[in-house]
């Protein structure tokens, strides 16, 4: 346990688990071989035909873009044959964006073997049959199941088809759709139990979602019908949902359900958000980026796993008190003492959107090291604005007797590209599967890419490696100057904006850096980007569209002071001056800077 949590926190200061040699080691060994032959070296690598479709891996495992441009790739299941079915999602979190004609599930089957899929039929509810997709999907008894909307449908698949022809039956509908967290993934055990996550819609169920210093709901009874498990019957349709079928509770959202190679099932867990926004008096920011840890936990019927009451901290490796629920910072337990911890931790805000077991074996599997053990995708957050944001990576994490029993790695890694941002990600990891064959399958729904990895490495005996670090070590976007100069802002200047009436050139420049979190903690650019134009949880500011005033100077400072605490396009909430105590010198400042960015020069 000590060592796992001592290599958390070194993870958490952005170094990686391996030695500073080691780690040129690895660097040289995944490096393709230019002009020469593929050979072994040292029997676990060898060098990859392409560029692995941008990721880096641990020696030995190359990757192929599988599929491209599908949409918003959520989770994925691989059938015996070898047909990959993944889900897609739409809606404001993806700015309603356009999506590729057809339904919202995909079928791709690779038949020439090269490791990109050259079939790809979509079926389900379309756009214009009112479908929004969705992100949970599994394969059991011969069907597809996949979430669509509020609902959970069947499609059964006739012999030789890749795409389902028959139409989908409901199995539940009625899921709950509002909040923060509207997604239904699920897991199907071998019985036929449909264990569907209900993510919470607040953050900690407070009075006001997301409000600087706002009590818990005491008690929380949103638990009654979100923040945890329910169990279906994935044999029986048209079943409704109701509070009745809650199997296991305290999970603000438990995105990842997986079955271990035992039958126990685990599901990962995002931590809460905002301990140092909302509650400055009793965290500061950089314990902000660093709790919640979050969770792998095992699922048990009738257990409470802590939320909203409690968090897990990493390095008193134990749950605590929320602020919410008379929590002091991190000392008292309280009822947190009978709450169930994890089996597995992670640092902050890195997000687990997905995780599988790895329980292939035979010609083609990964080393037997990684036997039993589970794969996890990070799908990466904000909330470590204005530090550096961390996932946006999937990890493997070694497993015994359904506990962590060793130091995660990180896989695979170069999903962002340049930026760790939600809205300048170029890719992030959001679903797994792993086929009969051994391959691990990882979807992307910024994009719409599907990775296919595969061992190469011709040693079954290969130890667990992590992957070379991609480009620079992770750190804010705004950190990032030229030569580097990737992205649009990157040495902008402040003089090149326009400086609104009333106001000064220099508060301009005083607000750039209140937004970008170099003065007074703000966090605008977490939500709003680092370049203003917006991501999935916050809008674009640079657009010259007001949702909240008439756009001039004095409407922008009050919709700063006063927050959005109901977005109209947006889930989540907007806390009064962005969640921190911003003097009245530095809201004036931040609004002329939204004004001007707002505001382009022609
Ligand atoms: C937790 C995420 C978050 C943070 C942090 C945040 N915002 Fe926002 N902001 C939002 C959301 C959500 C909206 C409302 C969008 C909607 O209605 O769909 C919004 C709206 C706005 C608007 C109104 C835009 C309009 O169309 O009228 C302004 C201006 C703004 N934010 C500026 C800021 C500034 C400046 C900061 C930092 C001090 C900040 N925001 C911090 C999420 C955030």
């Amino acid at each position: 346990m000590r060592s796992r949590f001592s290599s958390l926190c070194r993870h958490n200061t952005g170094s990686r688990l391996r030695t500073g040699a080691g780690a040129l080691a690895t660097a040289l060994l995944a490096l393709p071989a230019v002009g020469t032959s593929p050979r072994a070296a040292g029997g676990s690598g060898a060098a990859c035909p392409g560029d692995n479709g941008g990721l880096s891996l641990p020696p030995g495992f190359c990757a192929t873009v599988f599929a491209d441009n599908l949409g918003h790739v959520r989770q994925m299941a691989v059938a015996q044959d070898g047909t990959l079915y993944a889900n897609t999602w739409s809606g404001p979190y993806y700015k309603n964006n356009d999506l590729p004609p057809g339904g919202f599930l995909v079928a791709l089957k690779d038949r020439n073997g090269d490791g990109r899929a050259d079939v790809t039929e979509r079926f389900g509810e379309t756009p214009a049959q009112g479908g929004h997709g969705g992100t949970g999907l599994a394969l059991f008894d011969g069907a597809v199941y996949a979430e669509s909307n509020d609902r959970i449908m069947r499609y059964p698949l006739a012999q030789g088809e890749i795409a389902p022809k028959a139409k989908g039956a409901v199995v539940v509908s009625g899921l709950p759709l509002t909040g923060d967290h509207p997604m239904h993934p699920f897991a199907i055990t071998p019985k036929g139990e449909l264990l569907v996550d209900l993510g919470s819609a607040t953050n900690a169920c407070e009075v006001r979602n997301r409000m600087p210093g706002s009590p818990g709901n005491n008690p929380c009874t949103e638990k009654q019908t979100r923040g945890g498990i329910w169990r279906y019957d994935a044999r029986k349709t048209n079943q409704t949902f109701s509070p009745a079928e809650r199997y296991a509770s305290g999970i603000r959202n438990g995105e990842g359900i997986a079955l271990d190679g035992e039958g126990r099932v685990f599901a990962t867990q995002h931590g809460r958000d905002q301990l140092h926004e909302n509650w400055p008096k009793l965290y500061t920011a950089q314990q902000g980026f660093e709790l919640p840890a979050e969770e792998v936990v095992e699922l048990k019927q009738g257990a409470e796993y802590g939320w909203p009451e409690c968090y897990f901290d990493p390095t008193q490796q134990k749950l605590v008190l929320a602020p919410e629920y008379g929590g002091d910072g991190g000392r008292k337990v309280g009822l947190c003492a009978e709450r169930q911890g994890p089996v597995a931790v992670f640092p902050a805000h890195w997000a687990p959107n997905d995780m599988k077991f790895y329980l292939a074996k035979g010609a083609t599997a990964f080393p037997a090291a990684y036997e039993g053990g589970a794969f996890i995708a990070f799908h990466g957050s904000w909330n470590r604005a204005p530090g550096p944001q961390g996932g946006y990576n999937v990890v493997f994490q070694p497993m015994k007797d359904g506990r962590a029993s060793g130091d995660y790695v990180v896989f695979a890694d170069g999903f962002a590209g340049a930026v760790k941002e939600p809205g300048r990600a170029q890719h992030r990891p959001s679903g797994l599967a792993v086929g009969p064959d051994g391959a691990l399958y990882v979807s992307d729904d910024v994009r719409g890419r599907i990775w296919r990895v595969t061992y190469v490495g011709g040693n079954p005996g290969a130890a667990i490696a992590a992957a070379p670090a991609a480009g620079p070590p992770a750190r804010s976007s705004r950190a990032a100057l030229p030569p580097e100069g990737i992205h649009p802002d990157a040495g902008q200047a402040v003089a090149a904006l326009p400086v609104p009436p009333g106001a000064t050139r220099e508060q301009v420049a005083r607000g750039e850096r209140v937004f970008h979190g170099e003065v007074a903690g703000a966090t605008c650019g977490g939500c709003h980007g680092s370049d203003a134009k917006g991501s999935p949880i916050g809008p674009d500011l640079t657009d010259g569209k007001w949702l909240w005033s008439d756009g001039s100077l004095k409407g922008i400072e009050q919709t700063i002071a006063n927050g959005v605490p109901e977005p109209k396009q947006h889930g989540g909430a907007m806390p009064p001056m962005g969640g921190v105590e911003l003097s009245d010198a530095d809201l004036k400042a931040v609004a002329a800077y939204v004004w001007a960015v707002g505001h382009p020069t022609k």
